[in-house]
């Protein structure tokens, strides 16, 4: 069995803050300096659209605050409509992200655009980005599927919304808020479940609850002044890292400056509750958002996780594949429940987590919106080949499970870990004595 100890300080910078941070520079009137951006294949695609659609930007390695280096990116814009056609299709390779809240941008821009992407995310639906542009008085066009490629007719008359969100996703609120800012009016977004919401802080819009819902105003045609971002360690990376000290008895893992924003945190305290130990220490606050260092160790006993609460899966929507096959591994079995929307992700996450579970010897059922899995790991033969599925964070799951326990366990496609964590192996490989 591995041992894994020291301190982090190399984690990749939040994902969904890098992808917001770049494109509300692009939104903004004059320079954004964005500092600690994302090297991931997925923020790379944003600014690769950014780019394609006339917007300028910088991006150098500057030597960062532990040694080694971070990367600066500069963005200077003249606010809402500095988009130009690109006169190609705009490639957002695996990045939903980049994808729908790019189109929210688009849909307030007075020309067409074509986004695509590759094979995963040609297979993602995309009615959920229609249906609200639509509304506002957009051209979306999708395939019979529902799926990109996605044709986007913008206008700027864009008309205001109040949009109740159908399903929690943090993509459609943010792609409605980008669309609502080009509106002429105020538009309401209203959520029955939160969802994460670094959009409503990095653009300062305000935020109340009304009836158990949380309801957010998004003023139309408002200027947006440039402002600095320092972005934060990516938590949904943190916990790869934390699921590999708890698997592996004697380990002792620091990981520093981690955004600790409570729609994102919650598996750290799904797996304080089953016993994991774990503490958080130096919390403060930076740019709005709460950040701090996770001390996690290895060696305790952890009671099988079930999750099902919605507001819970929400908050824990990426981490489930991590938090799945840590407490398979662990504990011999998992529950989880109200969690459709793993579905819709890079692959459909439930069944490729069943299908590689099954290869290691559990016993798993699925549901349409969940699963359950049973009877712990048993491999019969060696290497156990994982099916990645083009999903990054299937591929790391089970990658920190064969690191921790030693397993036989061979990743169809290894690359894919650089979708958010260019620097997976490399940090593993440092981390074990
Ligand atoms: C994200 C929101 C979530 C998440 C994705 C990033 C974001 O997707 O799974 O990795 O940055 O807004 P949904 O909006 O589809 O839930």
């Amino acid at each position: 069995m591995s041992v894994f100890k020291g301190e982090v300080t190399t984690l990749p910078p939040d994902k969904s803050i890098s992808h917001r941070a770049a494109l509300i520079g692009a939104l903004a009137e004059g320079v954004t300096e964005i500092t600690n951006f994302s090297g991931g294949f997925d923020n790379q695609s944003t600014l690769g659209v950014l780019g394609a659609c006339g917007i300028p930007f910088t991006q150098e390695e500057v030597p960062g605050p532990w040694g080694g280096t971070i990367r600066r990116v500069v963005i200077e814009s003249k606010g809402l409509w500095s988009f130009r056609p690109s006169g190609a299709p705009l490639e957002c390779n695996n990045s939903g992200s980049t994808m729908r809240m790019m189109a929210g941008i688009l849909a307030g821009q007075p020309f067409g655009s074509e986004l695509v992407g590759d094979g995963s995310l040609m297979k993602r639906p995309m009615q959920r980005v229609a249906g609200p542009l639509r509304d506002m008085g957009a051209g979306v066009e999708l395939s019979e599927s529902g799926t990109a490629p996605m044709r986007i007719a913008g206008t700027k008359e864009l008309r205001p919304i109040v949009y109740r969100l159908p399903v929690p996703s943090a993509q459609v609120k943010s792609l409605v808020a980008f669309a609502a800012l080009h509106a002429e009016g105020e538009s309401r977004i209203i959520e029955p479940v939160l969802s994460r919401d670094h959009t409503e802080l990095m653009l300062g819009l305000e935020a109340s609850e009304v009836d158990g819902e949380r309801v957010i105003v998004v003023p139309g045609r408002r200027r947006i002044e440039a402002r600095p971002f320092l972005v934060p360690a990516d938590p949904s990376a943190a916990c790869f890292i934390v699921a590999l000290a708890l698997l592996a008895p004697g380990s002792e893992i620091m990981i520093r400056d981690v955004c600790l924003n409570p729609t994102r945190a919650a598996f750290l305290d799904i797996m304080i509750a089953a016993g994991g130990q774990i503490t958080i220490e130096n919390r403060r606050t930076v740019g709005g958002e709460d950040i701090g260092d996770i001390l996690a160790r290895g060696g305790g006993v952890l009671e099988p996780l079930s999750i099902s609460d919605p507001g819970v899966v929400a908050r824990v929507i990426d981490e489930i594949p991590m938090l799945a096959v840590l407490s398979v591994f662990a504990s011999g079995s998992f529950e989880v429940s109200n969690a459709g929307e793993l579905r819709t992700k890079e692959c459909d996450r439930l069944n490729a987590l069943a299908v590689n579970l099954q290869r290691l010897g559990c016993l798993c059922e699925e549901s349409p919106d969940g699963m359950r899995v049973s009877g712990g790991v048993r491999a019969q033969h060696s290497p156990v080949v994982v099916e990645c599925f083009d999903d990054h964070r299937i591929a790391m799951s089970f990658a920190i499970a064969a690191r921790a326990t030693g397993m036989d366990i061979e990743l169809s496609d290894s690359a894919v870990v650089g979708v958010s964590f260019p620097n997976f192996f490399a940090l593993l490989e440092s981390l074990e004595v």
